[in-house]
């Protein structure tokens, strides 16, 4: 393919990303925005596989055909609450291909470079390697959190920062050695460095808890970016420098997001050792007294007696696939005139914008999913709140308990209503470990089971 060509393709393979990330950012046109991602992934694809510089077709066709059979494979099968799994394993996968590129780099027997064309070169391997392996073991904890197989408590290693510091500073001399060696003889630093990245990358993640684990996977998203951008440098590929940037800005503006949505500084998630698990870390007792139970016909005449119910969902949701039936509930109320809206936290599921995806695919309307801010000032003024397989997004500890793991994270008050009903299978903690006064509140009836086959059931009592 001619020069010209290509830089056309990746421009418009560039311009296309651009617009698939404008098109994601809001609900009714995210469809469009993938599409947008899809067709320029396809675009970049083929003009470098086309491209002068790929001639090794026998390799990389099969590869093509494998990869891609995989992927087709995982994208069919993948339950929408494994998402953050599959995502976190995707990130590990960036991390390694950045730092296996480095190598390849660094050892191919093809590339001279002299002088400050070299020192920008090596700086690029290096980079590209540590944030690389940083990404790919950091991934892998995360995905090992997100699927329960790590315990969501943080690991506080005692001089846990010292720690940090200390590979911080190794990479750093080991990375000064390496810019001075000739040829390829810093590969014993280059090594080592490595070494000291894998480590960081499973002690950074594993000091972070339950509740910060929103933070990380898009900050681990942020990361795999930047691997990806620093091979774009290494491979001189001009799309996948860019690609990485909208990648690794994107990512951080995201923990950004989450870091304000949780109230808490960025810095101090990074650092870790928040969100103890079990709330050990707790003032307070754990919440005692009755839980008073609801069965779904009480429930179903108390909507039908509702002026103004708000939906809660929370991850319990997901799970249960519960969408479907609540967005029947929805429709029949509001067909009898009751004022039903949703509200939506933040950080409720396990992936950013996971509760908006559930109720977009159950086709409930745009115009009555609202955020935290818009709707938590109403609960005063609520008659009824279904709280949807949701835990730590309507823990009134996270505001009332100065020394709860989820202190200060902003939470929606659901107990202010008139009744609150809790769907959930039994009286087990969140992602977060921490236990949940609201189940005690005089208001709250728990709707015990799981939430389809709740909402099932209320549904046979909210005639057409
Ligand atoms: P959680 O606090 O995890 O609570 C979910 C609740 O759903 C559980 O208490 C569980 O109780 C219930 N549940 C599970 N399966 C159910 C089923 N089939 N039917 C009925 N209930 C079911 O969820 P949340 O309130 O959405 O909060 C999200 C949590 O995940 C936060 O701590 C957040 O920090 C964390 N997190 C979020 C993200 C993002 S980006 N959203 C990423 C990683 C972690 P039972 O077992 O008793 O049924």
């Amino acid at each position: 393919m001619a020069n010209g060509l290509m830089s056309v393709s990746y421009i418009a393979a560039a311009i296309l990303f651009i617009l698939s990330l404008s098109g994601l950012s809001r609900q009714d046109t995210a469809r469009r925005g993938n599409f947008f991602g899809a067709l320029g992934m396809v675009v970049a694809i083929l003009a470098t596989v086309i491209g002068a510089q790929v001639t090794g077709y026998a390799l990389l066709l099969p590869a093509i055909v494998v990869g891609g059979g995989v992927g087709w494979m995982l994208a069919v099968r993948v339950e929408m609450t494994q998402m953050p799994e599959l995502v976190a394993v995707l990130h590990s996968f960036v991390g390694l291909a950045a730092t296996l590129v480095g190598y390849a780099s660094y050892l191919d027997p093809t590339a001279h470079f002299e002088g400050a064309e070299k020192t920008i070169h090596a700086v690029e391997i290096f980079l590209g390697v540590f944030i690389g392996a940083v990404t790919f073991t950091g991934s892998l904890i995360a995905f090992g959190k997100l699927r329960g197989s790590l315990s969501g408590k943080p690991l506080t290693l005692p001089a846990r920062h010292w720690l940090n510091l200390a590979g911080i500073v190794g990479a750093v001399v080991l990375g000064a050695r390496f810019l001075a060696a000739p040829e390829t003889s810093g590969l014993p630093e280059l090594l080592a460095m490595t070494a000291i990245a894998l480590l960081l990358g499973v002690h950074l993640v594993m000091a972070i808890g339950g509740a910060d684990m929103p933070v990380v996977v898009s900050m681990l998203n942020s990361y795999s970016g930047w691997a990806a951008a620093a091979t774009g440098f290494m491979l001189s590929n001009d799309l996948l420098i860019v690609t990485g940037a909208l990648v690794g800005s994107s990512g951080a503006i995201l923990s950004y997001i989450m870091c304000r949505a949780m109230n808490r500084s960025f810095i101090s998630v990074i650092l870790g050792g928040f969100g103890t698990g079990g709330g050990t870390s707790s003032t307070m007792a754990a919440p005692q007294g009755e839980v008073q139970a609801i069965s779904a016909e009480d429930t179903a005449q108390a909507l039908l007696d509702a002026k103004e119910v708000v939906i809660v969902p929370g991850y319990g949701m997901a799970v249960a696939q519960a969408q479907g039936a609540i967005s029947e509930i929805t429709k029949r109320l509001r067909a009898k005139g009751v004022k039903v809206r949703f509200a939506i936290h933040p950080v409720a599921g396990r992936l950013p914008g996971h509760m908006n995806v559930l109720l977009a695919e159950a086709k409930v309307p745009y115009d009555i999913v609202l955020e935290m801010d818009e709707i938590n000032a109403d609960f005063p003024d609520t008659d009824a709140v279904l709280v949807v397989g949701a835990n730590d997004i309507v823990n009134p500890s996270a505001q009332e308990d100065p020394g709860s793991p989820i202190a200060g994270m902003p939470v929606l008050e659901v107990w202010k209503a008139k009744t609150v009903v809790v769907f959930k299978r039994s009286m087990a903690t969140g992602y977060a470990g921490v236990d949940n006064p609201l189940f005690f509140k005089e208001n709250t009836r728990m709707l015990f089971g799981d939430a389809k086959k709740s909402v099932d059931s209320i549904l046979a009592h909210i005639p057409t």
